[in-house]
């Protein structure tokens, strides 16, 4: 099974889920309705909504109104997350479209932003099951910690990987973690399902992200969707420019140090590091940490039982994708 048998089976799932994300963004100021549509019909694969959905499933709840509706918030929020991202990256191509602060401004993108948080909001009111509320708000608190660590510590090249896994749990394995988990909930999981189900969040996040920030340095910009280069034009020390910088000579360390202090590094500057990335091997240490994070998100979900054990052979296939996106071939291409 692969990630398109996945969504294959989970079409009809996936169609309620299309819906509730097109319904909910209706309001009577017609640029949010404009600006979502464009947002939300821009591509995306719906990853966070397809681990609610896989999730309630495993543990043995359909894809009813519930689990769909949650299914629309965590996309909310992942979507709101973006255009506020884009905002403070200054990005302008993502999912091979204009993003929404090029095409309308920065005002219009965070606005916009805000208005799917709060609907997310909304939307979670309605029910108010504590403990989902709780988990989705805790995430939301940590991806905001993680963007405003990333942020602040931009340009120094002395972080350590620790600080560096932290940013990538809080900014991206949080959302996709609570995503997974409040299927869980929906379906009533027991303690050890619900653990099983989180631990394979936090682990599929980390990877995800991994694969992400190799992928910036590595990757074809038709098939990402987005340009390469971006972390270091930003001046973020992911991992892949963390371990060229500890494996580098002191002349390279000096060049690096300069690099990442300047604002305007130019395309020959990210070929330059991406040859010496591909000599010290700091994209292959990227991947293989990401493949050490996706077995071990695999194993998480062997160590307890559940109502519909077929299913773990859908996360299988999820997190499998997520490493493909190093070789995929630009049709099954992953955005954000
Ligand atoms: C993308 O990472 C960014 C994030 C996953 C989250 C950053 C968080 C914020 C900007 C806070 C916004 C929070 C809310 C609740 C609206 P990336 O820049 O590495 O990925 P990219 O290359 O796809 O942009
Ligand atoms: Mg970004």
């Amino acid at each position: 099974m692969d990630f398109r048998d996945v969504t294959q089976d989970l079409k009809s799932d996936l169609a309620k889920v299309e819906k509730s994300i097109n319904e909910n963004y209706k309001s009577d100021v017609p640029l949010i309705p404009g600006i979502s549509s464009y947002l939300m019909n821009c591509g995306g694969k719906r990853i966070r909504p397809i681990l609610t959905l896989l999730a309630a499933k495993l543990c043995g709840r359909d894809a009813d109104a519930m689990v769909v509706k949650h299914g629309c918030v965590v996309e909310y929020i992942h979507a709101a997350t973006l255009l506020h991202d884009d905002v403070v990256d200054e990005t302008t191509v993502r999912r091979g479209k204009e993003t929404v602060n090029a095409k309308w401004g920065s005002d219009a993108s965070i606005l916009v932003g805000d208005f799917l948080i709060s609907r997310a909001i909304l939307i979670l009111a309605e029910d108010c099951e504590r403990k989902i509320i709780q988990a989705i708000t805790e995430a939301t608190k940590s991806l905001v910690e993680g963007g405003i660590l990333e942020y602040a510590e931009a340009r120094k090249i002395k972080v350590n990987e620790k600080h560096i896994l932290d940013v990538i749990y809080r900014k991206t394995a949080s959302i996709l973690s609570v995503s997974a988990r409040i299927g869980g909930l929906l379906a009533n999981a027991t303690e050890q399902q619900e653990t099983a189900i989180t631990s394979f969040g936090d682990d599929f996040g980390m990877a995800f992200q991994l694969m992400d920030d190799a992928l910036d340095y590595d990757a074809d910009e038709k098939v990402l969707g987005k340009p390469t280069g971006t972390d270091f034009k930003e001046g973020h020390v992911t991992l892949p420019l963390h371990h060229l910088y500890h494996n580098a000579d002191r002349k390279l360390k000096k060049e690096i140090e300069v690099f990442i202090k300047n604002e305007n590094i130019n395309a020959d500057d990210v070929k330059y590091i991406v040859g010496h990335m591909h000599q010290h091997n700091s994209i292959d240490y990227t991947l293989n940490l990401a493949r050490y994070y996706i077995d071990r998100a695999k194993s998480h979900l062997r160590k307890a039982d559940f109502p519909e054990p077929k299913y773990i052979e859908y996360f299988d296939a999820v997190a499998e994708y997520i490493h493909s996106r190093h070789t995929a071939p630009s049709s099954t291409a992953i955005e954000k």
